[in-house]
């Protein structure tokens, strides 16, 4: 069976941060093994002087890719280096966004790469100033999937390889706009750039909890359960004081969690008194989590993910939302009985 994190691109695509895998035996090339992490335009330089066209690169061994221009910083949290600023993140999404010699397969890891590092940047320092220019970016992602089925499909293949708060709210924005899409499609009563940027902040919050709690490697004491519920009316009013979001869009951060059975958090809300949106977040958020690794277990494939919440966790979903999000993998086995 194909390896679904092993991607083929060409020399000229290669950057920084790819986990490439050479089609060279050991004496063909200059270096220690033919599958590391590039880790200077040096290493690429060298690549392209093997004179090989298609080179495979291993998604789960990668990075989120930095593209610096001449002078530019690179992003690094951990070195001190200076940051990128957040404008110049959110111009290399859009820049990649608008590339026309990208193919589909191609621009859905280019574009999520790039969204990530959007998202790392933003949640790292999120200011009325950040949010206001990751909106740009978030609003070129909304246009990219609600007019480019087929990035769009590719995008909802890729599931996660780790558990950090960024890589979680590109998959749920992209899920949850995704959704929105097939369920608003022709519709004028949404603003779907407003419903994306609530997407991908939905888990905002997060970066005001203890950090020791979100990267646990165990299940979560009670007292640590009771602060890790705070992160939703966190994220509400910290977007609440920046003023950069719409209502609609802070009640997904506010109501990801609730359950139309009652059994979620912060307040327990049952079916319509959570708001649409809301009920549309938390599919694509309990989908994200199942289908990414965490430190306890590994991610399940998106078809065992919608079974268990088919069978175990239907009654916190609304089910003809659940019977759209379904659709959406072209999973029809488990459409009935609902
Ligand atoms: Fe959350």
């Amino acid at each position: 069976m194909k390896n679904p994190d092993l991607q083929s691109i060409t020399v000229a695509e290669l950057k920084i941060g790819m986990y490439v895998i050479l089609p060279l035996a050991w004496d063909e090339h200059p270096f220690l093994k033919n599958h590391f992490l590039i880790q200077s335009e040096k290493e690429i330089n060298k690549i392209k002087e093997l004179g090989t066209k298609g080179i495979q690169i291993d998604l789960s061994k990668s990075r989120p890719v930095e593209t610096p221009s001449a002078g530019e910083p690179q992003a690094s949290s951990a070195s001190g280096q200076q940051k990128p600023e957040q404008r110049v993140v959110t111009e290399k999404l859009v820049t990649a966004i608008h590339d026309k010699s990208l193919l589909p397969e191609n621009k859905a890891r280019i574009v999520r790469q790039h969204s990530i590092t959007m998202m790392k940047s933003l949640l790292e320092n999120p200011t009325a100033q950040n949010i206001k220019e990751a909106k740009k970016g978030i609003s070129e992602m909304v246009s990219l999937i609600l007019t480019d089925d087929a990035t769009m499909h590719y995008l909802l293949d890729i599931t996660s390889h780790d558990f950090y708060t960024y890589t979680y709210s590109v998959g749920v924005g992209v899920l949850g706009i995704a959704l929105a899409k097939s369920l608003f499609k022709g519709s004028t009563n949404h603003d779907m750039r407003a419903l994306g940027v609530g997407f991908f902040l939905h888990d905002v919050g997060k970066i005001l909890i203890d950090q020791s709690i979100i990267t646990k490697p165990g299940k979560l004491t009670a007292e640590e359960m009771q602060e890790m519920r705070r992160h939703p009316s966190l994220g509400y009013r910290l977007l609440q004081e920046t003023r950069q979001l719409t209502e609609e869009a802070k009640i997904i951060v506010l109501q990801h969690h609730e359950r139309v059975d009652g059994a979620g958090y912060p307040k327990g809300l049952r079916g319509g008194e959570i708001h649409l949106y809301g009920r549309l977040c938390s599919i694509a958020d309990v989908y994200d989590a199942l289908t990414s690794d965490r430190p306890y277990r590994k991610k399940l494939p998106p078809f065992a993910a919608l079974k268990i919440m088919k069978d175990e966790m239907i009654n916190h979903f609304q089910r003809d939302l659940f019977q759209a999000f379904v659709l959406m993998f072209k999973a029809p086995a488990l459409l009935s009985p609902l």
